[in-house]
């Protein structure tokens, strides 16, 4: 059987495959050619990440495909239910990058608390000769022990976020309608374990509560985060969106960060992506990565080891 890993896979998820039996293709075909593909090859499952999409046309167009895979979590860019209903498996890989995800979280609001986002544009530029005018600048950094963060969305991403945060000393809230209560298990390095008890907090409690709010809800109809509820937080919380585009409003992002209600944002994931506003883009207090939460070497090897287990376990 024929596998096109058209957005790649990882080297151990390929071996997986091979040892199997299954051929692996990692050509990236560009998204018009994909279906001629697809059909000149008879490929049996198709694997993508976020790039390449797999809407009606495609999956009306290639007869031969008994699968398709995501690499990673959300699945906006696959049309699921129709695939299902032409009896094709649908696979993703919802565990295996929450902890990259989550470090990543940790990684703007630890350089927010302190900075980094504009002493990184600036040292370059005046380093050398305003130097003590920066350190003036950047001389207000805060420690994110002892505050206070809300993580909007407790699934897997949100509860891998709660337990650096509890390791990095912060308190805890967070809101899902969907989690009531949750017990959260940190792992330590010599084996002991500890486990805390959280529970659900309305929007509104952890909108008031919180010093720094972090999302990790799948994409909405709505915003999540809009003028309403930038306007109900503490005055100098730091917002890091590491989910989806469009969960957060942009608009009135700037607005809080520009009247000083908001101190700063970490954002990874955008409205208008993969053209992020240059408003945003531009903005001194946001601090910025282009969509790759999930982009760790050793999520990339458990997503590709986890696709591999699945493909196994249906098609052969
Ligand atoms: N930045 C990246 O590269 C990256 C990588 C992986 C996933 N993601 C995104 O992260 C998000 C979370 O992923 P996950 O694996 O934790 O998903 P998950 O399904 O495990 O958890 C999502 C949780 O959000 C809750 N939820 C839904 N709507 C809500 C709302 N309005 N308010 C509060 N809670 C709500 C659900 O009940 C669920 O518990 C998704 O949007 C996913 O696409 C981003």
């Amino acid at each position: 059987m024929k596998i096109l890993a058209n957005d790649g896979i990882s080297q151990n998820g390929i071996a997986e495959l091979e040892k199997s039996g299954f051929e692996v293709l990692t050509t990236t075909v560009a998204q018009e050619q994909l279906a001629n593909y697809i059909n000149e090859h008879k490929i049996d499952a198709l694997l993508v990440r976020s790039a390449t999409k797999v809407r009606k046309d495609l999956i009306d167009a290639c007869p031969t495909l008994k699968l398709i895979g995501r690499g990673g979590v959300g699945m906006d860019n696959i049309d699921v239910d129709y695939a299902k209903s032409k009896n094709i498996h649908v696979i993703n890989t919802p565990a295996a990058s929450s902890e990259s995800v989550a470090e990543l979280v940790f990684a703007h609001l630890f350089g927010g608390a302190r900075f980094l986002y504009d002493a990184n544009r600036n040292m370059p530029l005046e380093g050398d000769s305003n130097f003590k005018g920066l350190k003036k600048s950047y001389s207000k950094g805060t420690e994110l022990r002892g505050k206070t963060i809300g993580i909007f969305g407790f699934g897997n991403i949100g509860q891998a976020t709660a337990k650096l945060a509890i390791g990095a000393g912060m308190k805890v809230l967070y809101s899902d309608p969907e989690v009531e209560q949750a017990e959260i298990e940190l792992s330590f390095f010599d084996g002991q374990k500890v486990a805390f008890k959280l529970n659900n907090s309305s929007k509104t409690d952890l909108l008031k509560e919180a010093d720094y709010i972090s999302l990790h809800i799948p994409g909405q109809n709505n915003y999540v985060l809009g003028k309403a509820e930038f306007a109900q937080m503490k005055k100098g919380v730091g917002i890091v969106n590491a989910a989806r585009g469009g969960v957060l409003d942009e608009v009135a992002l700037i607005d809080a960060l520009e009247n000083g209600s908001v101190a700063f944002a970490g954002l990874d994931v955008y409205e208008s992506e993969p053209k992020p506003e240059i408003k945003i883009l531009m903005h001194s207090s946001i601090s910025l990565t282009p969509h790759i939460g999930a982009a760790t070497l050793e999520a990339q090897e458990r997503i590709g080891l986890e696709l591999a287990e699945q493909i196994i376990f249906l098609l052969k």
